[in-house]
């Protein structure tokens, strides 16, 4: 019975690679793109042979187990094996040894083989994207032989489904870590450095990514949306990032705009097509098209904007963001103005 607790959930993880099911948030044995599929098939061939290994032990123990010299109160225990030399148990053990040693062998070999697999990937007609790890957020620039055509996003990338994306890594602070598990591997965002990581989305969806590098009081709450989609709509996308925020078309907007150059807002914030151009804190041009804020933490809708904007230290402790103290009347023309960063 115990061995079968053991085991049950062991096989039942090694099942769980092999079927697809829809919805995809963020699960690591589950491949929605080629890179994610060699890890996967590492993993499970990594699993399958330490699930033999582990077998083999514990069939040797139990049967050493049972094998062992009895004894009870009155019959002391006969020992007289011990004194024999067992050339058979010699053998055993040599050839234990040689089959540990092929077995590590092979884990390598798998290895080596994933890694050349991993570096195959075309990499023709690639989206460009640099990858910016913040404390606690994602700046993502996505580059352009013209200059004219890049933009600057936060927090959620979108990709065009079988389209490789070339994602340059670096760090504005501490050490993060990039790690979108239906996609790729983990790849370290570190100071001073550049990393790169290739991967493709092979289906379509909204893949959760995460830092996995404990990189401060928020780490955990430093989640990154990727959104592949089909190449015509994520040139749609990529054409509407290229765009200055549109004019605020109502009086409560243009109350909103001005609010946000006079105030706080403008100095650590970009808007595009306004006089804020600071970038200490996500680019907010295209700010009402994602789906969330404060780094996937929170839904992007009118009442968490409004508690996120006026406290942000209650909701994301620690964050640089600061509390902002306005009216609510000025609270409402702010939240109808981000509304129209379409
Ligand atoms: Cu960034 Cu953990």
């Amino acid at each position: 019975m115990r061995l079968r607790a053991v085991f049950i959930p062991i096989l039942g993880m090694a099942a769980a690679t092999e079927t697809c099911s829809a919805a995809p948030l963020q699960d690591a044995l589950h491949a929605y793109g080629i890179q994610a599929w060699h890890i996967g098939r590492l993993w499970n061939f990594t699993l399958g042979l330490c699930v033999l290994v582990f077998s083999a032990v514990v069939a040797a123990f139990l049967f050493a187990l049972w094998r062992a010299p009895r004894s009870d109160a009155q019959t002391p225990p006969d020992l007289s094996s011990l004194e024999r030399p067992e050339r058979r148990i010699h053998r055993t053990v040599a050839w234990a040894a040689g089959l540990a040693t092929l077995g590590l062998l092979a884990l390598l070999a798998a290895d080596v083989f994933t890694s050349r697999a991993l570096g195959r990937l075309p990499l023709q007609d690639a989206v460009n994207i640099e990858l910016i790890g913040h404390q606690w957020w994602w700046e993502a620039r996505y580059l352009d032989p013209d200059a004219n055509r890049q933009f600057t996003t936060a927090n959620e990338l979108h990709i065009p489904v079988g389209r490789p994306v070339i994602v340059t890594l670096r760090s504005d602070d501490v050490i993060h870590t990039l790690w979108v598990p239906n996609l790729h591997g983990k790849r370290d965002m570190i100071p001073g450095r550049t990393a790169t990581m290739q991967f493709r989305a092979d289906q379509p969806g909204t893949y959760r990514g995460q830092c996995a590098e404990f990189c401060g009081l928020e780490h955990a709450m430093m989640a990154l949306l990727v959104e592949a989609e089909p190449n015509a709509q994520y040139e749609a996308w990529a054409e509407r990032q290229r765009q200055p925020a549109p004019l605020p078309a109502s009086d409560a907007a243009r109350r909103g705009r001005d609010l946000f150059l006079s105030h706080s807002c403008a100095r650590c914030h970009t808007v595009n097509g306004t006089g804020a151009t600071a970038a200490m804190g996500p680019d907010l041009t295209h700010l009402a098209g994602r789906k969330t804020i404060a780094a996937g933490m929170l839904p992007n809708d009118a009442g968490h904007l409004a508690s996120w904007i006026r406290d942000p230290q209650t909701l994301k402790p620690g964050v640089y963001m600061p509390v902002n103290r306005m009216r609510p009347d000025e609270l409402q023309d702010l939240l109808a103005y981000l509304e129209t960063l379409k």
